[in-house]
């Protein structure tokens, strides 16, 4: 695992658009698997502008993203589809039609997990992008997923419905399940991209870069994997 440690949220955005770009520069028809939550907002800003000045084409790019809350439909403002597109895919030019996320407002949601995976076999993730919750989860993946799921419905644990209420008028509102690729689904990835900013996540990116490889801290199978980077601010790696 590379452990890239920046001064601030914003080197570790300019840093994490960096690789990516390299990546959509050097095979323009790569898949990038995506992730929301405020960690990569930065990323995506930096790769937007680059589109917008150097023409850096995203055309021929396929994006697979990680989860979805259960209950949102893809126009609700804090939906994960809403998300994307506002924050990336209305500033580059990829195709629509080639973003997928997992549908949480499928009337059919194991059907729904049964389409994303049978999709995701089609797709391997040239990288990865993954944010990192307190709890050291990954995607919706919460402690004691095992290491071979798949494409899954997650109850959320009360430590992410309080983290992510932030963004709700009231905690109320935060959706109680969501539907996540596993962790499966993560490890296939040809690389792995986390961007991690905080103190608040510090202990969770101890865990994740050397701490025992366990379900109690989805993050930690990451260890298992050749080529993972790490980008984070020096508040999360203060434990390290
Ligand atoms: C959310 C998302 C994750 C995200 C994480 C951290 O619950 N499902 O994909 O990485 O929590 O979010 P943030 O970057 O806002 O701290």
């Amino acid at each position: 695992m590379k452990v890239i440690i920046t001064e601030n949220y914003e080197e570790m955005s300019a840093k994490a658009a960096e690789l990516i770009i390299g990546i959509v520069k050097s095979n323009p028809n790569a898949v990038l698997g995506l992730a929301t939550g405020s960690s990569p907002i930065g990323t995506y800003q930096n790769m937007a502008k680059d589109c917008r000045e150097n023409g850096t084409s995203y055309k021929g790019v396929t994006s697979v993203n990680l989860d979805e809350y259960v209950g949102l439909t893809a126009d609700h403002d804090q939906s994960y589809a809403y998300f994307m597109r506002t924050n990336l895919f209305d500033h580059i030019d990829i195709d629509l039609k080639n973003t997928n996320l997992p549908s949480g407002s499928a009337s059919d949601l194991q059907a729904e997990c049964d389409r994303y995976n049978a999709l995701l076999a089609g797709y391997q993730q040239d990288v990865q992008v993954l944010g990192l919750g307190s709890n050291g989860h990954i995607g919706f993946n919460e402690p004691g997923t095992p290491f071979d799921s798949v494409t899954h419905l997650v109850d959320l644990t009360e430590n992410t419905i309080k983290d992510n209420s932030r963004l709700f008028a009231s905690i109320d509102e935060v959706p109680r399940q969501a539907l996540s690729m596993g962790i499966k689904n993560i490890m296939n990835a040809k690389s792995i991209l986390v961007v991690v900013s905080g103190k608040n996540k510090a202990k969770a990116v101890k865990g994740m870069v050397k701490g025992e490889i366990t379900p109690d801290l989805p993050a930690s199978v990451l260890q298992l994997h050749p080529f993972v980077t790490v980008i984070c601010d020096k508040d999360a790696a203060s434990e390290l």
